[in-house]
């Protein structure tokens, strides 16, 4: 049976934004330099104000980019609830667990046409776990690379800037705990996309109550606060391009919409963007508050590109129709096709849990 949630008219979202609990982070994991899970904290990196003026394309030679053709499903994050729930002894009270970005692109739904999505869904045990569709995922970019290219600088190059500037403006150590040499020493250091520190959050959108898991960046300073579900100082790290023209502003005001709905899920309280030249040199760092992000935005004339308020509350709503949408067990698929004013829930398989929730989790479950 399919089903669809419409997206117009997005007036009705409009007003003040339903409830929303704060992001907590109750547990966390890390990937390596190889890409292995661990559960601890091992690629947390600090943020220290980067130099300008760096070629954000040096070492893009070098540069070994972590593939994506696996299917990593909810792989790590279903470990790290798993080893919270053996500590704690009992199953997380979330009624959805997903990644964050899958949740970063519900929230942008209403302002946002021109990136379509599709996901998987399940229910298991009162809770529906949802992932994308990562066959989708592959056959996307593929088009996207057939595309011809208008810009004389290879796509792959342009994604290598947003991981070079994180390489620019951060440490692995703590202030204090490093030598200016260090610091300095920025520009040349290996550039990665297969490390990561991900944190693992409770937070809730009106009636429902989410696990998130996601990669943070960096921490502003200091330490994470010893107290569980304390808010933490993280920052996102981004990059744009330099604004020089109305246009520019347009697009940069579209863009922190993701930066914000992205930032927001998680509890990012900052966002430090690297402004650079067409060509890619970094020629100026902004650091911003996510929470003043929608404030900014709403002052454009004679209306507002996207409002905060709306994406919260349509979130809402989708997530309370979702769970009252899937309610049996199979595999079901949530998708948007690009333009489309509805989000359609339709079952591709009729019993189990496809490969959405792995069979590890599944035992530990029996065991709880
Ligand atoms: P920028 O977005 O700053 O250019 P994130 O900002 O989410 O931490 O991601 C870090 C970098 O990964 C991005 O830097 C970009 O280079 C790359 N990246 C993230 N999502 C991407 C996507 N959907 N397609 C291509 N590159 C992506
Ligand atoms: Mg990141
Ligand atoms: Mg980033």
């Amino acid at each position: 049976m399919a089903t669809a949630f419409p997206i117009q008219p997005i007036q009705r979202f409009g007003g003040q934004s339903e409830a929303v609990k704060r992001p907590k982070e109750f547990a966390y994991f890390s990937y390596d330099e190889d890409h292995q899970f661990r559960l601890d904290d091992s690629s947390l990196k600090w943020y220290y104000p980067p130099a300008l003026g760096v070629d954000l394309s040096s070492g893009f030679e070098d540069f070994k980019s972590h593939s994506d053709s696996v299917d990593e499903h909810l792989d790590s994050l279903l470990k790290t609830i798993a080893n919270h729930e053996k500590e704690t002894g009992k199953p997380i009270d979330a009624q959805v667990v997903t990644w964050r970005g899958m949740m970063t692109k519900i929230m942008t739904v209403p302002f946002d046409d021109r990136d379509g999505f599709e996901m998987n869904a399940t229910l298991y045990r009162d809770c529906i776990f949802i992932e994308e569709n990562h066959a989708w995922k592959q056959h996307q970019k593929k088009e996207q690379s057939n595309q011809k290219w208008k810009n004389p600088i290879p796509q792959e190059v342009m994604t290598f800037w947003g991981y070079k500037f994180e390489a620019l403006s951060t440490l692995p150590l703590p202030w204090g705990q490093t030598s200016r040499q260090h610091i300095e020493s920025r520009p040349t250091h290996p550039v990665t996309n297969a490390a990561q520190y991900c944190s693992v959050v409770r937070t809730g959108f009106g009636p429902t109550t989410l696990c998130l898991g996601g990669e943070v960046d960096c921490l502003w300073d200091g330490t994470k606060p010893p107290t569980p579900g304390a808010p933490i100082g993280w920052v996102e790290l981004k990059t744009s391009i330099d604004v020089r023209s109305d246009r520019d502003a347009l697009n940069f005001e579209r863009k922190l919409l993701k930066y914000w709905a992205q930032s927001f899920l998680l509890g990012v309280p900052r966002i430090v963007v690297g402004f650079r030249s067409r060509d890619g040199v970094l020629v100026r760092v902004e650091e911003m508050e996510t929470a003043g992000i929608p404030a900014r935005v709403a002052g454009r004339r004679p209306r507002p590109l996207w409002d905060g308020d709306v994406c919260i509350n349509f979130a809402s709503a989708f997530l309370e129709w979702l769970r009252a949408t899937i309610t049996d067990e199979g595999v079901w698929r949530i998708r948007r096709q690009q333009g489309a004013a509805e989000i359609e829930a339709f079952q591709v398989e009729e019993v189990g849990h496809g490969e959405i929730v792995s069979d590890e989790f599944m035992n530990h479950r029996i065991k709880l």
